[in-house]
């Protein structure tokens, strides 16, 4: 994203936005009508704009046919979705092609925008996303947002809030971006080069687990699945320190399975290629890192991001093959195509060992069946611990990244019991959302712990405004920012 925004005191040539109380159309506050009468419009054009009217007159636009366009944002009836609003503003942008656009901030420091204008710029940044890095020039559209200009008084509030809307955006879309890249694009190696570049750009700590040293740890679980495709596996770490050393440590695990194939059990051909996708739980981990790294929230985080491909190449797992995971759990791999949740394991009682966090999150596109149970709109939460589970609930409702919760009842665990190992790595067809989050509950000893399902949200969730109409949405990446920024 490449938007460059500036304060100014006088709107520049192009769209402007007002922002207005009145319940109608009519008439705007005195403010609204010198802005309205200094930009481009006549009286005639504001009765032009009704025909205009967008969805609920929430947000409308008229053109007369000047180069300028003007915007209405009627703040009237609320409580408003103020990131939803931004994001039909930004997606309205798009479509109309606008090079610049211009918010025109209403002087009155309690006008209702106020109330919601970090949600709303994030939601604008957040609506403007498209991806087109594998489009040729001549296929691109002509015209994109470069510039918005917030026109009024510069102070430290708006000032903050522009700051903090801008790295939640841009950190959503640094997630959405490595989701859309297609798996020839972005191998395990490219992801660890995406980690480092991140950490670099932003001051984090970062080291990385090759093969080898993945022997050394005894990752047999991650070794396994990675065996089966030629591009090497990689063990991200990723640490954002605080500063304050008493401060607890956080721990955030994001499954980065660059393809997924399903190796020997082969999935079927038909949306096989949104298995590019299934790497979005370690999108989200980075996009919340970089997040956090710049917006500095007093708890240490560790974010370990396990990146492999999942292919049924010769040395491949096969069903029936047991293997030992880090802690020394043994699994049989009954269907190899329940891969992430093995993983996971080997990262998950890595981290939990090695940084003895306070709490542990893991973000995964993990199963089919959360698909089927929650649809797009809400990624499935699974904990150990109920304080976990509503201060993710709490984040949820704040970030917008909407999560809703499963039972862990220890009366599935014997699904997942295994015949010649301790565990096997499918619980057969019923409440497979539960038996995978069950399965991870083996590696992460006594820790506060969650798992987001993030299956059906990560991507084609295009009925919530301020994710994109297609491809990945970076859920997760500003619900994770915000507990961080709420921890204690
Ligand atoms: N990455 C998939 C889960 C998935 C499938 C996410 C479809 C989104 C859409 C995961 O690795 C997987 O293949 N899970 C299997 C588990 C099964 C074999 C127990 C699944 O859900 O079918
Ligand atoms: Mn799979
Ligand atoms: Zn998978």
């Amino acid at each position: 994203m490449s938007i460059e925004v500036q304060f100014s005191d006088q709107p520049p040539a192009g769209a402007v936005v007002l922002f207005d109380q009145s319940k109608g159309r009519y008439p705007l506050s005195s403010e609204n009508k010198k802005i309205f009468s200094q930009s481009l419009a006549s009286q005639r054009a504001l009765r032009k704009a009704e025909l205009y009217d967008l969805e609920k007159s929430e947000v409308f636009a008229f053109t007369d046919r000047r180069p300028g366009q003007l915007f209405i944002v009627h703040l009237g009836a609320g409580p408003l979705d103020f990131r939803s609003l931004g994001a039909k503003l930004g997606k309205k942008l798009l479509r109309l092609e606008r090079e610049t656009c211009a918010l025109a901030l209403p002087s009155k420091e309690n006008h209702p925008l106020y109330k919601g204008f970090e949600g709303f710029l994030e939601g604008l940044l957040l609506g403007l996303y498209r991806y087109q890095e594998f489009k040729s020039p001549s296929e691109k559209p002509k015209k994109e947002l470069r510039q918005l200009t917030l026109v009024g008084a510069k102070t430290k509030a708006l000032q903050s809030a522009l700051q903090r809307a801008r790295i939640l955006a841009e950190s959503t879309c640094l997630a959405r971006d490595l989701g859309n890249r297609p798996g020839n694009h972005f191998t395990p190696s490219d992801f660890k080069k995406a980690c480092e570049q991140v950490a670099q750009e932003t001051g984090m700590g970062f080291e990385a687990l090759d093969e080898k040293a993945m022997k050394q740890e005894k990752m047999g679980c991650l070794l396994g699945v990675s065996q089966g495709s030629d591009e090497p596996a990689w063990l991200n770490i990723l640490s954002y320190r605080c500063g304050d050393k008493k401060a607890p440590t956080l721990l955030w695990v994001g499954k980065g399975l660059t393809f997924d194939s399903g190796g020997i059990s082969l999935k079927p051909a038909v949306k096989m290629e949104e298995m590019k996708f299934d790497m979005l739980g370690g999108g989200a981990v980075l996009g919340a890192m970089r997040a956090v790294a710049l917006l500095k929230p007093e708890v240490n985080i560790i974010g370990i991001i396990p990146a492999s491909e999942n292919l049924p190449g010769p040395r491949a797992n096969k069903p029936g093959d047991v293997l030992t995971a880090c802690n020394g759990t043994t699994v049989e791999v009954i269907n190899t195509d329940a891969e992430g949740r093995l993983i996971l394991a080997d990262a998950l009682a890595y981290g939990v060992k090695r940084f003895q966090p306070e709490a542990v999150i893991d973000l995964a596109t993990l199963t089919g069946a959360c698909v089927v149970a929650l649809g797009h709109y809400h990624t499935g939460l699974l904990s150990n611990d109920q304080a976990l589970t509503r201060k993710l609930q709490a984040a949820a409702d704040q970030s917008g990244d909407w999560v809703w919760e499963l039972p862990t009842h220890e009366i599935y665990e014997k699904q997942i019991k295994g015949e010649v190992a301790d565990l096997k790595n499918i619980g057969g067809p019923d409440g497979g959302t539960i038996t995978a989050g069950l399965f991870l509950k083996h590696f992460i000893e006594k820790t506060p712990w969650a798992h987001l399902d993030i299956a059906g949200t990560g991507w084609n969730a295009e009925r919530i405004d301020y994710y994109p109409p297609k491809g990945a949405t970076g859920t997760g990446v500003r619900l994770l920012a915000e507990l961080a920024m709420a921890w204690k």
